[in-house]
């Protein structure tokens, strides 16, 4: 069976004080392969906790997660990861950094090379294969990042704010790179983003969660990520409908930290 359960997960963390954090509770979700979800709420309602069970990093106190048939119990290459910033090796070329994976994999030399050739030019970083990391731009880093994972040929991309540390117009570029990758590899994508725009913009598919307990509160099917695929994004946006949503999905997180800070002075 193909895809990805995500089944009945929950997650308490145990604090030293003796008191506990409930971060996950009873989420399910079940993703076809292939489709592109993006994951939205406010700071503390379990995104990250939720993308590091996923990719093996936690395990859940409660329920469990699936892929293509088998349970996932620990980090796997069939899984990659794309973090906000500074996960490349700063020691290595770009050429390295995407051949990494390969490399550990013992993949024979000339396999390595074309397949890093290949996604150096799909992220349009050819020119720069034998810079080191700290000689690029963020964005730049970003792309690096992205054409890592992909050299690993993951079934899932698993992001956590991959774009929030850009500036405005290089964020944007990177959307547009991250519906095109969607699209040619056909790859299952999880992202998380504070951005609303973003998170309209680049998911098929779109769970707004709520926190404390951390679970889903609404979800959306979206048409935007596919009208991006091959229309100017700044034009989708122009959409009325994907304005119309943006407001409700802004309003509703917007209650959800009403309500966060107003439990937080009723305690102070
Ligand atoms: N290792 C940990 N130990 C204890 N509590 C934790 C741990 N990791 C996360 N938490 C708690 O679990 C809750 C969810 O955290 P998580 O980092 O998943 O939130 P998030 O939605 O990613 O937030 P943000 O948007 O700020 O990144 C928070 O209350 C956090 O304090
Ligand atoms: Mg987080």
């Amino acid at each position: 069976m193909s895809g990805l359960q995500i089944d009945k997960l929950s997650m308490r963390f145990d604090l030293p004080n003796g008191s506990s954090v409930q971060a996950l509770q009873d989420v399910t979700l079940n993703l076809q392969a292939g489709e592109l979800l993006s994951v939205l709420g406010p700071s503390g309602c379990g995104k990250t906790t939720l993308l590091n069970i996923v990719a093996g990093f936690l395990a859940p106190t409660d329920g469990q997660i699936i892929l293509n048939g088998h349970q996932v119990t620990g980090p796997d290459a069939e899984r990659g990861m794309v973090f906000q910033q500074g996960a490349l090796f700063e020691w290595m070329s770009v050429r390295e950094n995407v051949g990494f994976g390969p490399s550990m994999k013992g993949m024979a030399k000339a396999e390595k090379h074309k397949i890093v050739d290949h996604l150096l030019d799909v992220v349009g970083l050819q020119d720069f294969k034998e810079k080191a990391v700290y000689e690029l731009s963020g964005g730049m880093q970003q792309r690096v990042a992205l054409a890592r994972c992909l050299a690993n040929d993951p079934d899932v991309i698993l992001m956590d704010e991959p774009l929030g540390a850009l500036d405005a117009l290089t964020r944007e570029k990177m959307q547009g790179l991250v519906l095109k990758l969607w699209k040619e590899t056909g790859k299952t994508i999880i992202l998380i983003t504070h951005s609303v725009e973003e998170a309209l913009l680049l998911g098929e598919r779109l769970i707004v969660m709520a926190p404390r307990p951390g679970r889903i509160h609404k979800e959306y099917r979206l048409p935007f990520a596919e009208m991006g695929v091959d229309q100017d994004l700044r034009e989708v946006k122009k959409h009325p409908d994907f304005g119309q949503t943006r407001e409700e999905i802004l309003s509703m997180i917007w209650d959800m930290e009403e309500e966060i800070m107003g439990r937080s002075e009723d305690a102070a």
